[in-house]
C-alpha cells in the first residue's frame, strides 16, 4: 500500500516535470500586470552602474541579490539532477531556493536524497523546505513539518496553497477547511520561519491578513500570469485519457494577477512579501521590488536550464540579475532600499482593479516629487 502510494506520487511528479518541459503551460489570455507598471526613467541617474549594491537581508539571511528560485521538484531521479543544478548555482551566487513538496520523501524516506542534494550542494544558501496545505489539512502536522525542515537543515518552511490545482484534478483534495489553525500550530512549534506561498493564482488582501494573524513570517504571492497549474492538469488529464472531468481548460487563466496580488498583500501586511508568478525579467523584478516586495522568485524560467545543468542555471540567474542592475541604474537607485523609494506608475486594468478594491496608488506615483 505504502509502495503503491510512493509510485503514485513519483508518477505524478514525473508527469508534472515532463508536461512543464514539453507543453506550453503558461497563462494564455491573462498576464501578470507588469506591462501596466511604469518606473520613471532618469536621464540623470547620478550613480555608477558598477557601484550598485544588490544585497538585501530578509528572514535574517543576507542575499547577494533579492532573488530566489521557487519550489519545483523532488522525488524522482530527474528531480535530483534539477535540484542539484539549482543548488550549485544559487550557492555560487549567494541566492536562495525552494525544493518541491517533500511529501514523497516523508512517505518514502528512500527518496530523501532527491531533496537533500539541495543542502549538500548549497551549504550556505537560503533553502526553503516545502509541504502542501492540502496534506496539512488531511494528515500532516508538526511532526512532518519538523521532519521536512530537518531533512534539509532548511532556513524556512514554505507551505504551498494550491486550491486551483486540486480543484481541476479529478483526484484532487478539495477539502480546504481548518488550514489556518494548522498553520498557526506550525508557526508556534517550529524554530524556523514559516512562509506561505501560492502556486500561480495569487494571494488576496483578505487571505494575507489572515495569514499574518496566524503568525507566518512571510507571504509569497505567486500570482497569475506565469505557470498555470490548471494548464498542467489539463495536459495531465489529456495524456492520461482522463478527459471526462477536465476543468483545466476553463480555469487556465484563473487567479489574481501577480501585480494586483503583490500590491494587495504588501499594503495589507507588515511581514516580508515575496513577489513571484510570471516574473520573466530583471525589469519585472525591479518593478516588484519598487512595489515593496522584499524578494522576488522565479520557477519556470529556471526549469529548462536546470535540466541542462548548473552552468545554464547560473547563466540565466546572472542575466536576470544584470537586467535588475540595469533597471536600477536607469531609475537612479543604487541599492534595493533606494529602489523602494522611486516613483511607480500603475496604469490600465491593474489601476482599475486596485482602485475599485480601495488601494492607494498615489503614494507610489508621487514618490520623489
Ligand atoms: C515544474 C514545477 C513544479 C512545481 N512544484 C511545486 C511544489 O512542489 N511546491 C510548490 O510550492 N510550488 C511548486 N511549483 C510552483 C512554483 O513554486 C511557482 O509558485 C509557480 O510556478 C509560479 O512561478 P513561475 O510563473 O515563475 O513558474 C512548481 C512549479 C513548476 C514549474
Amino acid at each position: 500500500m505504502r509502495k503503491h502510494l510512493s509510485e503514485k506520487i513519483k508518477g505524478r511528479k514525473s508527469d508534472h516535470l515532463d508536461i512543464c518541459l514539453e507543453e506550453n503551460v503558461q497563462a494564455r489570455r491573462a498576464t501578470t500586470g507588469f506591462e501596466e507598471i511604469y518606473l520613471v526613467h532618469r536621464a540623470l541617474p547620478e550613480i555608477e552602474r558598477s557601484q550598485i549594491n544588490l544585497s538585501t537581508t530578509v528572514f535574517n539571511h543576507k542575499f547577494s541579490a533579492p532573488l530566489i528560485v521557487e519550489a519545483m521538484t523532488g522525488g524522482v531521479d530527474k528531480a535530483k539532477k534539477i535540484n542539484s543544478a539549482i543548488a550549485t548555482a544559487v550557492e555560487k551566487l549567494g541566492l536562495g531556493m525552494g525544493v518541491g513538496s517533500q511529501r514523497a520523501a516523508i512517505e518514502y524516506p528512500k527518496l530523501e536524497h532527491t531533496f537533500t542534494v539541495a543542502r549538500k550542494k548549497a551549504p550556505n544558501a537560503f533553502i526553503l523546505a516545502n509541504l502542501g496545505g492540502a496534506q496539512l489539512i488531511k494528515e500532516y502536522g508538526v511532526k512532518e513539518a519538523k521532519k521536512a525542515v530537518k531533512m534539509l537543515q532548511a532556513d524556512a518552511l514554505a507551505i504551498h496553497l494550491n486550491p486551483l490545482q486540486e480543484a481541476v484534478q479529478p483526484e484532487g483534495d478539495t477539502s480546504y477547511t481548518g488550514l489556518l489553525k494548522k498553520i498557526e500550530d506550525l508557526v508556534r512549534a517550529l524554530d524556523v520561519p514559516v512562509i506561505v506561498k501560492e502556486t500561480g493564482a495569487g494571494i488576496s488582501a483578505e487571505d494575507a491578513e489572515k495569514l499574518e494573524e496566524s503568525g507566518v513570517a512571510g507571504i509569497d504571492v505567486a500570482g497569475l500570469g506565469g505557470t498555470s497549474w490548471a494548464a498542467v492538469e489539463y495536459y495531465r488529464a489529456k495524456r492520461n485519457k482522463n478527459e471526462g472531468h477536465n476543468l483545466g481548460e476553463a480555469f487556465w487563466d484563473w487567479g489574481i494577477p501577480t501585480v494586483a496580488s503583490l500590491i494587495e498583500t504588501a499594503q495589507r501586511v507588515r511581514v516580508p512579501v515575496i513577489a513571484s508568478g510570471g516574473l520573466r525579467s530583471g525589469i519585472d523584478m525591479a518593478k516588484a521590488l519598487a512595489l515593496d516586495a522584499s524578494l522576488t522568485g522565479v520557477a519556470y524560467p529556471i526549469l529548462g536550464p536546470a535540466v541542462d545543468g548548473a552552468e545554464a542555471v547560473e547563466k540565466k540567474l546572472r542575466l536576470l540579475i544584470d537586467e535588475l542592475r540595469n533597471t536600477m541604474f536607469l531609475v537612479g537607485a543604487d541599492s534595493v532600499q533606494k529602489l523602494k523609494k522611486v516613483p511607480v506608475i500603475v496604469t490600465g486594468k491593474m489601476a482599475d482593479w486596485l482602485a475599485i478594491r480601495g488601494f492607494d496608488l498615489q503614494t507610489y506615483a508621487r514618490r520623489g516629487l
